[in-house]
């Protein structure tokens, strides 16, 4: 018999009282679209891996981003794929005027003043060994030198008008150093810093690395990536990220770190906590809809009340431009 203290089903079983049970709901706001740019102007090429996503040239952008501005998008993340001639071992076409991100930023701004133009900030893309950051002769990271030059990208894309720089990279003191930059430069009033705080070594990236040809050439990225397992350092790495400025905290990947996200929450319960919904989960819910397995709409909208559940607060998504229609109905 059920008791009477058990029964919950009276105040989710109406459709108006349902909405009022969860606790966050999805709006166009807390969605930021990663888009990828070539150095080919005229490009648009399709990621083989990552279903309707393209590598966009400067001139592509508008038929690509205008729409969805139209549909309510609000934000962008920007990654460069430069061709390989221009890589060297201190990723110095990061931040090149005339490279892929420098003109997007200022190609957004001038079609989309009000977008939020947001910028990854890493040198795996640039360096032609494809780790994130300076190496040592032993082929180490060397944490001081990749710092400084982080550092001096954010500053850079910051300059070219970005709002919003969100280094990848996980080495030790970045946000520090890019916060002191932004603020040196004269800009920490409007360009706000978002840190990928909490980012573990994860399969998941696998798509992305095609994507934006930024896989390492040798070894891993163990050494400055999270392990899964290790919640305790994805809490430390919060902390220390907090403490040393970042505006908003970032985990990633996401369905694999709900646990983290939640952390993220209490730890930062004052800062806007972001969830990066990587290649490696949109490929995974993309083939898993294709076989069968769910449906595509129903997957992806449950797939972002977990985030929101788990406490995030915005989420970077390859389903953006998809939720923007499906926010209209
Ligand atoms: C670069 C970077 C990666 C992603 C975002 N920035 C890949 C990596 O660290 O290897 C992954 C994004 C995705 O998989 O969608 N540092
Ligand atoms: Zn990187």
């Amino acid at each position: 018999m059920v008791q009477i203290d058990s029964l919950l089903h009276a105040g989710y079983h109406n459709p108006t009282t349902r909405p009022w049970q969860v606790e966050r709901t999805l709006t166009k706001g807390s969605l930021m679209y990663p888009i990828f740019i070539t150095d080919e102007a005229d490009a648009k090429i399709a990621i083989p891996s990552m279903p309707n996503q393209f590598r966009l040239g400067v001139n592509r952008i508008e038929e690509v981003i205008g729409p969805l501005v139209a549909k309510g998008l609000k934000s962008v993340m920007l990654f460069g794929v430069p061709s390989d001639s221009v890589k060297d071992a201190f990723g110095t076409a990061a931040d090149d005027p005339s490279g892929p991100v420098v003109l997007a930023i200022k190609e957004l701004k001038r079609l989309y003043p009000a977008l939020l133009v947001s910028c990854d900030v890493c040198l795996c893309e640039y360096t032609s060994h494809g780790h994130c950051g300076h190496l040592n002769p032993d082929n180490t990271i060397n944490n001081t030198a990749s710092v400084k030059r982080l550092a001096e990208v954010a500053v850079n894309y910051a300059k070219a008008g970005a709002d919003n720089v969100a280094p990848s990279d996980m080495m030790d003191g970045r946000i520090r150093a890019i916060k002191q930059g932004l603020h040196d430069a004269g800009l920490s009033h409007r360009v706000s810093l978002m840190a990928y705080s909490a980012k573990f070594a994860s399969a998941l990236y696998g798509p992305f690395r095609d994507a934006a040809c930024s896989g390492a050439q040798f070894g891993d990225r163990s050494a400055y990536q999270l392990p899964p397992g290790a919640r305790g350092l994805g809490r430390r790495a919060i902390q220390r990220d907090v403490n040393e400025g970042a505006d908003m905290i970032m985990v990633k990947p996401a369905m694999f770190y709900l646990d983290i996200i939640r952390d993220a929450k209490e730890l930062a319960p004052d800062h806007p906590i972001a969830a990066y919904q990587v290649s490696g989960e949109y490929a995974m819910i993309h083939h898993s809809a294709n076989a069968g397995v769910f449906d595509f709409k129903t997957a992806v909208l449950e797939s972002m009340t977990s985030l929101q559940r788990a406490g995030c607060n915005l989420i970077v998504t390859y389903f953006t431009p998809e939720l923007l229609d499906w926010l209209e109905q």
